[in-house]
Formats: structure tokens, sequence, C-alpha cells
């Protein structure tokens, strides 16, 4: 089993959406999957298509009370623990726990029925992310081809050795989303990740792709949405590197 979280702390650089297409990518290569949703906004649940009610047992019941993560998780393409506002709070809740660090790590113990747990961070380096680092074995790092791309990427491997006394996590690889091969900071971007990384920088590069956009308003992964399109090609191509080198 690995566990592997997505980790940027800057937004919209495409952590959820690669959570839910490497998840979904992972399960047709007939891996069992688990998908974490560790965002207090929503956004990998929503866009797998759960919705949750208030019955529901979320990330919030999973980290902070006694339930597993079969009592939690929702299955669908792949199982998903999902999450809603309520873990919001629990940040607070956290902070005030014996072991604030390393509540996810001794949560996800427990389990070894998947082949693949990936977590979905929040865009912050906050408690949860710091949870998130401590529970995994690798970290991947999505990164947007765009003009702010690089900023705040040196801190984020300073986090990333700041929690190596409580977990060996390594950086799994860095990947290019949103990339625009006729823009030329897309080329600029590519060259610095290549020098600051070197091979853990991914091959596959996400290209930019209009149905991400639309298969999330459905609730839908890019496989069920639009199996044929070029997202769909990419994601796939990213899983494989990620079960080969990862
Ligand atoms: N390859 C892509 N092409 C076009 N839009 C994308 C692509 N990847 C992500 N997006 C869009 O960018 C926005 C931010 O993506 P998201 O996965 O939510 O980022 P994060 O989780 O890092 O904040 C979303 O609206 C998403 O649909
Ligand atoms: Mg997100």
């Amino acid at each position: 089993m690995k566990i592997i979280a997505l980790i940027n702390q800057k937004g919209g650089v495409a952590k959820t959406t690669s959570a839910i297409n490497l998840a979904a990518a992972l399960k047709i290569l007939n891996k069992k999957v688990l998908l974490i949703d560790l965002d207090p906004q929503g956004n990998a649940t929503v866009g797998s298509g759960v919705e949750v009610t208030a019955d529901m047992n979320t990330t919030h019941e999973f980290l902070l009370g006694p339930f597993t993560a079969s009592e939690c998780k929702f299955e669908k393409e792949y199982d998903i623990i999902p999450t809603d506002i309520r873990l919001a709070t629990a940040e607070m809740e956290i902070f005030s726990k014996f072991s604030r660090e390393s509540l996810l790590k001794n949560k996800l113990k427990e389990i070894t029925d998947y082949d693949y747990i990936i977590i979905d961070c929040p865009p912050s380096l906050s408690l949860l992310t710091i949870n998130a680092l401590v529970a995994a074995d690798l970290a991947y790092i999505p990164v947007a081809a765009s003009v702010f791309a690089l900023t705040g990427l040196e801190q984020l491997k300073d986090t990333i050795i700041s929690v190596q006394p409580l977990n060996n996590i390594e950086i799994g690889g860095v990947f290019l989303t949103r990339f625009d091969s006729r823009e030329k900071f897309s080329h600029e971007v590519t060259n610095y990740l290549s020098e600051m990384f070197g091979e853990k920088l991914m091959n596959t590069k996400i290209r930019t792709c209009a149905n991400i956009n639309k298969a999330q308003v459905q609730g839908l992964d890019i496989f069920k949405f639009d199996s044929s399109s070029r997202s769909a090609e990419d994601y796939m191509s990213l899983a494989k590197e990620l079960v080969i080198y990862g």
C-alpha cells in the first residue's frame, strides 16, 4: 500500500483535479483506491459526485472520532472519505490533541486493504496538511504552468524536510498542470522545475483542457466524462508513471 499526498499550498494548481483523476485512472488500472478529501472546501467530494448529508461520517469524524475508514467511506468508482465545511472546525480541535501532527497517520495504520490512498490537501501549510505529510509515503506536487507557478516551492520543500523527524516522506514526483505548449512561460516553468527537482520532474504534462471543468461540474472523473479526451490520456499517462516510479 502506498499513501500519496497531493500537496501545494498554492490554490488552483490542480491538486483536487489530479486527486480525482489519478484515483479514477488507478482504479482503471485495477488498483484498489481510497481518496481522502482533507480540504474543508470539499471540492474532491463534490467533484466525485458525492453529496454530503448531516448524518454521514466525513473526514472530520474519521480524524476525531472512533470511526474506521470503512465506517466513513463512500463507494464510487473509487472509495472516498468525503468532506464538507465541518472539517474547518477540526483544525482547532486537532490543535489541542496529543500527537496532533500524527492523527491521520494513526488512523491510517488500521487500513491494509488498498493499493493506494490518495490525500487531497488544502491550499495551505496548515495542521491538516502537516497531518497529510506525516501520514504519507510520497508527496506529489502539481505545479500549474502559470506566471506565479514557482513562488512557494522552496517553502514547500522546507516543510517536507521539517516533518522528517516524524515521517520519512519523500517527494514522489513533481508534475506540470494546465500546460499549454503555445505559451512561452509553460516551457520556462518546465525548465526551472527540471533544474530544481531533477529526475523528480515527471515526464507527463497535464495539458489545459476545457473538459476538466465540465466533468467536475457534473461530478464525474474525466474517464467517465469523456474517455477519449486528451485529459483522460494525460491522467492515464501520469497514473502509469506513478505506478512505475511511485
Ligand atoms: N488541465 C486543466 N485544464 C483546464 N482547467 C483545469 C485543469 N486542471 C485544473 N483545472 C481547473 O482549475 C481550477 C483549479 O483546479 P483544482 O484542482 O481545484 O486546484 P486546487 O485543488 O489545487 O486548488 C478548477 O476550476 C479546475 O477545473
Ligand atoms: Mg483543491
